[in-house]
């Protein structure tokens, strides 16, 4: 017995790693907007949602004392008396059916100051998921996301304009993880389904709601990306085979299948994991390109971060048994990066609204004291010119140039 776990567990660091099933990615729901009740039902008639007393109604306001809307744009209405009325910070977040993303929606809503546009590709068990977790209705609203078909990500681009809320920050979240698949999977459009769903959905996402976030006036506009340590080799978790390699991203130019190339941005074999890792590499590099492009002109804060080790999140739902009884110990009493779904909640919680953690271009991530700090990224996953290169290609897939 002592020999298997030893066994095991330099192979739960070698996979450390999740699956998710095909079957689910065909639960997708329909054009459309969950409301919660029959109040935002009628709040969400056209007629009214172009309104500004729609807004307002919508969006109920709330009064902090002008030094804490620290940075950037300044609010648009009046500053009577050193106090300014600001309404709830609309806040997308992709993924929020389980894990990081509803821990997050959770520890947002709590404040009281935040609308979470939860947007996710199974619409009930996102219903049911922010009902669990005690979400307020009037905090949430639960629009339709498949990350990895690229006109639902523009259909839940429209869907979101037409429902006139404004929107201050962009959570790009969801993820899956395939480390056990043996043969590629692909998304709607044919590219392989992690790079596909983390990187290019979320690629396409952030660039159409970017005007959005432009056009915001609340007093801080961000634009988060969840990077990991396993896509950065300058870590010990990054070390572990498969190493995240980009390459020289011929995968990617020849469109990530087997008809062109490979499905692996660097052109080689597949293997799930290292794809996993790849595109969360490009979730880092994607955030520095828009910091260097968009930050200066815009405000917008752009971010990145680690949030710990959320061993128990459905990231790794796919994976044999063993593994998912053995991990969460390992990484909380052996590598000692275990952190709770609530703590990482309130770890992307403080990137969204924390008037602390507002400088841009930034990968963040938390001490043993739960402090954040700025953390250094891999070489890859700073490489200034790889990120343009990413850039260029990712237009191309997406449909953007
Ligand atoms: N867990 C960790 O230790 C860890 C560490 C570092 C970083 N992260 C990052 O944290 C983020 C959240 O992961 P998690 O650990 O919270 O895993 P999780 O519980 O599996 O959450 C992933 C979310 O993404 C959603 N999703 C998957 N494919 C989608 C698609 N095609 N369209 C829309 N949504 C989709 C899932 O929806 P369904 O419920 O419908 O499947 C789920 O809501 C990921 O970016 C991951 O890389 C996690």
């Amino acid at each position: 017995m002592a020999l298997q776990a030893a066994s095991i567990l330099p192979s739960t660091v070698s996979i450390y790693k999740e699956g998710k099933s095909n079957a689910s990615l065909k639960e997708t729901g329909f054009f459309g907007v969950s409301v919660p009740n029959n109040h935002l039902k009628a709040e969400f008639d056209c007629s009214l949602i172009k309104s500004k007393e729609f807004r307002k109604r919508e969006l109920p306001v709330r009064t902090i004392r002008a030094q804490t809307a620290t940075t950037t744009p300044a609010i648009t209405e009046a500053a009577p008396e050193a106090k300014k009325t600001l309404r709830k910070c609309v806040v997308v977040i992709t993924g929020t059916s389980s894990g990081l993303g509803l821990a997050t929606a959770k520890a947002l809503s709590e404040t009281g100051q935040c609308h979470v546009i939860m947007a996710c590709r199974n619409f009930l068990k996102a219903e049911r998921a922010a009902k669990t977790a005690g979400i307020p209705k009037e905090n949430y609203t639960v629009m339709h996301l498949d990350l990895a078909s690229l006109e639902s990500v523009r259909q839940f681009v429209d869907t979101f304009r037409r429902s006139g809320m404004p929107l201050d920050v962009l959570v790009c979240n969801a993820a899956v993880y395939l480390p056990t698949a043996k043969e590629p999977t692909y998304t709607a459009e044919g590219f392989e389904l992690s790079v596909g769903t983390n990187h290019l959905g979320h690629f396409l996402l952030a660039r159409l709601l970017l005007d959005d976030l432009k056009k915001s006036d609340y007093p801080t506009k961000r634009l988060i990306i969840v990077g990991s340590i396993t896509g950065n080799t300058n870590t010990l978790a990054g070390n572990v085979p498969p190493k995240a390699n980009l390459g020289d991203l011929r995968g990617l130019v020849g469109g990530l299948n087997d008809l062109n190339s490979s499905p692996m941005i660097d052109g080689g074999e597949f293997d799930g994991a290292k794809a996993y890792k790849d595109s969360k590499v490009c979730n880092m590099l994607t955030m520095q390109e828009l910091h260097r492009r968009y930050h200066e002109e815009t405000g917008i804060t752009f971010a990145s971060l680690y949030p710990g080790c959320i061993a128990e999140t459905g990231l790794f739902r796919n994976h044999i048994p063993l593994f998912r009884t053995l991990f969460p110990p390992f990484q909380k009493y052996i590598t000692k990066g275990y952190v709770s779904e609530e703590e990482a909640g309130k770890r992307l919680a403080q990137v969204v609204s924390d008037p602390s953690l507002t400088k841009s271009g930034v990968y963040w991530s938390w001490n043993k004291n739960s402090s954040s700090f700025e953390n250094q990224l891999s070489k890859e996953a700073s490489n200034a010119e790889k990120a343009l290169k990413l850039w260029e290609i990712s237009e191309k897939l997406v449909g953007l140039a």
